[in-house]
């Protein structure tokens, strides 16, 4: 399915990237909601939210890159240095929403706490119990946090400058629900 010829996106892909931004900011506000909590059986019902969800992330990851390479992308016209910087934000995207899951993996395992998916499915640690280890992990994953942030802002100013500056066809070729020309 790589027909280069289309202005859009896949439907599957468009409904991954809107799918998969709602739950990151979920998660980013549970995770904010969590950390002020005042320490109570509450705080720990919002992490086992924040890391179930935030969990969910890393499974739809996995789903949404094969997705990816399975369908082609609609061409732009674009300047060289657009088309560098909007790839490179968003493979740095994809990079946030691989590491993100994985340090909160590594604080929850080295701090030795029980992970229970949705309080169903049981994880394994990723590594042994560290103190240490726990404190830079939690350094990493607030870290990688503002650099998603930072980016997030990047990648949504770019595309609203491309609807209302360059009026072009880029946020609209993600937007779901144009009939017009629409790929399965
Ligand atoms: C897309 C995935 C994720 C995002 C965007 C995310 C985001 C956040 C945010 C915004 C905070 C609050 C930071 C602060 O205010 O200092 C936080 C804290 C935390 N997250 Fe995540 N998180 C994700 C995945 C996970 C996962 C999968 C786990 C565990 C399995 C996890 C475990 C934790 C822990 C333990 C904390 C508290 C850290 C501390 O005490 O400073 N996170 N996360
Ligand atoms: C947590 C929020 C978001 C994340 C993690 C995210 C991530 C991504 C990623 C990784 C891509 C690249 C898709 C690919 O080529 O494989 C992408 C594309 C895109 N995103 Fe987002 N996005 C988010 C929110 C938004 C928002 C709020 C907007 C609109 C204001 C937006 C507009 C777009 C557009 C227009 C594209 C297509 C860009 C192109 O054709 O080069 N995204 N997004």
């Amino acid at each position: 399915m790589h027909g280069a010829d289309s202005s859009r996106w896949a439907a599957s892909v468009v409904g991954f990237h809107w799918l998969m931004a709602i739950l990151i900011v979920v998660v980013m506000i549970l995770g904010w909601v969590a950390e002020e909590y005042p320490s109570s059986p509450d705080k720990v019902t919002l992490f086992v939210w924040h890391k179930s969800f935030g969990l969910t992330v890393l499974l739809l990851l996995f789903f949404r890159l094969l997705n990816r390479w399975t369908h082609g992308a609609p061409r732009h016209e674009l300047k060289s240095w657009e088309r560098v910087l909007s790839r490179g934000v968003q493979g740095l995207l994809y990079l946030c929403m691989l590491a993100m899951p994985f340090s909160g993996w590594i604080i929850n395992s080295a701090a030795d706490f029980p992970l229970n998916v949705f309080w169903l499915i049981p994880l394994p640690p990723l590594v042994g119990p560290s103190e240490t280890l726990a404190e830079l992990a939690e350094e990493v994953h607030v870290t990688i946090l503002w650099i998603m942030v930072s980016l997030l802002v990047l990648h949504i100013v770019g595309a609203l400058r491309h609807h209302f500056v360059g009026k072009n066809q880029v946020l609209r070729a993600m937007l779901p629900g144009t009939k017009e020309g629409r790929r399965q």
